[in-house]
């Protein structure tokens, strides 16, 4: 069971619509699929339900926090799970840190995200949990001025930042209120999801293998 945090105590950066498209990707290659709605306000957990409650990727119901879900997963045997964090709430957040693998943290190319991406950051450094920082929603690809300065500050931080990036699409906005996700709707946001996907799961692998090695 390899489990993958969505988190950022900033709201609003992308967790619940990068956790709905990359788990809907992983369920392409795997039939044990499982996300953890950790949000009070269960927005992924709605989408799960518009999309009509599916086994893979199902939604596990019964913990509020990230430890408590996963004692209750290991029993039963997941290929992925996915954790979908609130916003606020930094123990919750701490907590979902502690018991991921490896974090995603989504940002948006902006100064004031950077900032406010600072606790989540910090959070993985201190509990030695494996992450890169995502830049969503981003509006002119590789190419754009807020991209390239905030990979500039976030490299120059020494702060690791995946080589895929997701663009400012209305297909991701649209999609979920439809029980989809922005890559089942849209080519190029399938191509963007599909290569996010691969950096994840090569990440997680590798920091499961290293943890395994080092135990
Ligand atoms: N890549 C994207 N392109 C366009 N809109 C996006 C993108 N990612 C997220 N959004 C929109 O931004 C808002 C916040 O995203 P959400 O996933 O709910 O963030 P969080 O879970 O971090 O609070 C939502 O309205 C969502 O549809
Ligand atoms: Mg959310």
């Amino acid at each position: 069971m390899v489990i993958v945090g969505f988190l950022n105590s900033k709201g609003g950066v992308g967790k619940s619509t990068l956790c709905a498209a990359v788990a809907v990707r992983a369920a392409q290659e795997s039939k044990r699929v499982c996300i953890v709605d950790l949000d009070p306000q269960e927005s992924v957990a709605d989408w799960w339900k518009r999309r009509g409650a599916p086994q893979n990727p199902t939604l596990f119901v019964g913990a509020d926090r990230a430890s408590d879900a996963a004692e209750a997963l290991e029993l039963t045997g997941w290929d992925w799970v996915f954790l979908d964090g609130p916003p606020g709430a930094l123990a919750v957040t701490e907590d979902a840190i502690k018991t991921s693998d490896f974090v995603v943290i989504p940002m948006r190319a902006s100064g004031l995200d950077l900032l406010a991406s600072q606790d989540a950051v910090r959070l993985c450094l201190d509990n030695a949990t494996p992450y890169f920082i995502v830049l969503n929603a981003c509006r002119g690809g590789n190419k754009d001025k807020l991209v390239e300065e905030a990979r500039s500050t976030l490299f120059s931080n020494d702060v690791p930042i995946a080589r895929a990036l997701v663009s400012q699409r209305a297909a991701f906005v649209t999609a979920m209120t439809r029980g989809k996700t922005g890559a089942e709707r849209d080519s190029a946001a399938a191509d963007e999801i599909d290569a996010l996907w691969k950096e994840i799961k090569t990440a997680a692998q590798k920091a499961v293998k290293s943890k395994r090695g080092g135990a």
